[in-house]
């Protein structure tokens, strides 16, 4: 059969949609990229925001007039979305076939298979750990390349129950996989051109600490030890990996990242709010100076490196004396990126009991006052990096400008430049910066 994938929400859901073509293609079937080709359309949704939510049951509903004209396409709904709904979303879009939820990623294959055989409505949505059996399938067309940069998810689910958050109800309960899993994942990624190796999990840091809810003590770090090893493949270049919740950040943890020849200095850092008020009733287990002492440790071991965040606005009951602390923390730790959300209440999660009192708008002008601070404070960074030399991987020709390549530092800057024969995808280069635009670097290889 002939599969459209179609994937909303984060990096673990591609790394899911991704798992989800490899296994397809083993069986035989072949992906394709429009929907009109396509047997089957599979969708595989994000609930973490209600906007997530919308779209991708406005683009389902939209197939209807397809499946009128041809009965015989196949739709499915997998991920998040289709673990919360289950049988609510094949009542409310009859024209679905099944629903697939986030711990049943490995029954795709014969899931699909068996309503081609024999068509009925199915709902598939009970948490299994078999799933890690199903979480190792890539797909990597041999000649791509793209083939330089891979992902690994190395925990499945979340045992941290931020309480706006949907993702420990719909993705489950913590579980980690087999570090000899991963490493020989790892290995046969790198032969198949992957030098850059991105690790998933909704919380990295707590990988391998069996669920428990507390961090690691001083000096134990398991997720370190993967990190150890990992290291040492030969032909690995790069390591990066989110996302990490702050308090997982310990002496073990720090200390193998710095002495780490592949670990990026460029760590995601959710921090969701400045003000220890709203942190206490998100259920973050941290304050604003714990998080910045947290910030100062990583700096100490790495001066040069790059945070990016993510922060909700309007969380209920957030006044203007919150916003102006979480504005204050941003501003001192002077992230290179953060994602901005406006808060919305999630059915199920516990902040979704108490008022959504923050207005639209005031979330609206929040939102925008931190993306023009984010806006002035990368222009200033990108200014200071001019005539400094830094190492990128060469990611390919600019996305924007085909005359051009791009690469991007271990810090996680993307640099422009013009490039010279023999030049590949996947190489480590030296590039001088010449130019520093608003949002981007330009510079010369060298
Ligand atoms: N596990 C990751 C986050 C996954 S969700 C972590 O803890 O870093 C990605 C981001 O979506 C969160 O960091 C949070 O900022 C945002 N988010 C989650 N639930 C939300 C909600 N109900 N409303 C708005 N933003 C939300
Ligand atoms: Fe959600 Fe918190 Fe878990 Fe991240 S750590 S997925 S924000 S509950
Ligand atoms: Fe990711 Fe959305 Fe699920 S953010 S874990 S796809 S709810």
């Amino acid at each position: 059969m002939k599969i459209y994938i179609k994937t909303y929400g984060c990096q673990m859901n591609e790394r899911d949609s991704e798992a989800f073509a490899g296994m397809l293609v083993k069986a035989g079937h072949t992906m394709v990229s429009s929907e009109e080709e396509a047997d089957v359309l599979l969708f595989n949704t994000c609930s973490v925001r209600e906007q997530a939510e919308r779209k991708a049951i406005g683009k389902i509903g939209y197939m209807r007039k397809l499946k009128n004209r041809r009965p015989d396409l196949i739709i499915g709904a997998t991920g998040c979305m289709a673990q919360r709904l289950g049988n609510r979303l094949l009542e409310e879009l009859p024209h679905l076939d099944f629903v697939l939820g986030t711990g049943q990623l490995h029954t795709l294959v014969p899931l699909v298979e068996s309503i081609r055989a024999d068509r009925r409505q199915v709902a598939s949505i009970l948490e299994s750990e078999a799933v890690l059996t199903g979480m190792g399938s890539h797909f990597r067309p041999a000649a791509d390349p793209g083939n330089w940069h891979a992902q690994i998810a190395i925990t499945r689910g979340c045992n941290r129950f931020c309480s706006y958050c949907i993702v420990p109800y719909v993705r489950g309960r913590e579980i980690s996989r087999e570090r000899s899993d991963i490493v020989a994942e790892a290995k046969e990624l790198v032969a198949s051109g992957a030098r850059e190796i991105m690790l998933l999990g909704q919380n990295v840091a707590a990988y391998g600490l069996g669920g428990n809810i507390n961090p690691p003590p001083p000096g134990h770090s398991p997720f370190a030890e993967l990190l150890e090893e990992l290291d040492r493949i030969p032909e690995l270049l790069r390591i990066r990996f989110t996302s990490p919740y702050p308090t997982y950040f310990n002496d073990r943890l720090i200390g193998a990242i710095a002495a780490s020849r592949t670990v990026c200095h460029n760590i995601h850092l959710p921090l969701q709010s400045g003000s220890d008020r709203v942190l206490r009733e998100m259920n973050r287990q941290y304050t604003r100076d714990s998080y910045l002492g947290v910030v100062d440790a990583i700096r100490s071991a790495m001066p040069d490196v790059t945070f990016s965040t993510d922060v909700i606005v309007g969380f209920p009951g957030e006044t203007d004396e919150d916003f102006e602390q979480t504005r204050e923390v941003m501003n001192r730790v002077g992230f290179d990126n953060s994602f901005i959300f406006k808060y919305s209440p999630r059915p199920g999660a516990k902040s979704a009991e108490r008022v959504d009192s923050v207005p639209r708008e005031v979330k609206e002008e929040r939102n925008r006052i931190l993306l023009e601070d984010l806006r002035a404070r990368v222009e200033k960074t990108l200014k200071q990096q001019l005539g400094t030399t830094v190492e990128v991987l060469v990611e390919g020709v600019s996305p924007r400008n085909p005359e051009r390549w791009c690469g991007r530092t271990g810090t996680n800057r993307l640099i422009h430049f013009e490039p010279v024969d023999g030049l590949q995808p996947g190489m480590l280069r030296q590039v001088r910066i010449t130019r520093a635009g608003s949002v981007s670097l330009f510079g010369e290889l060298i």
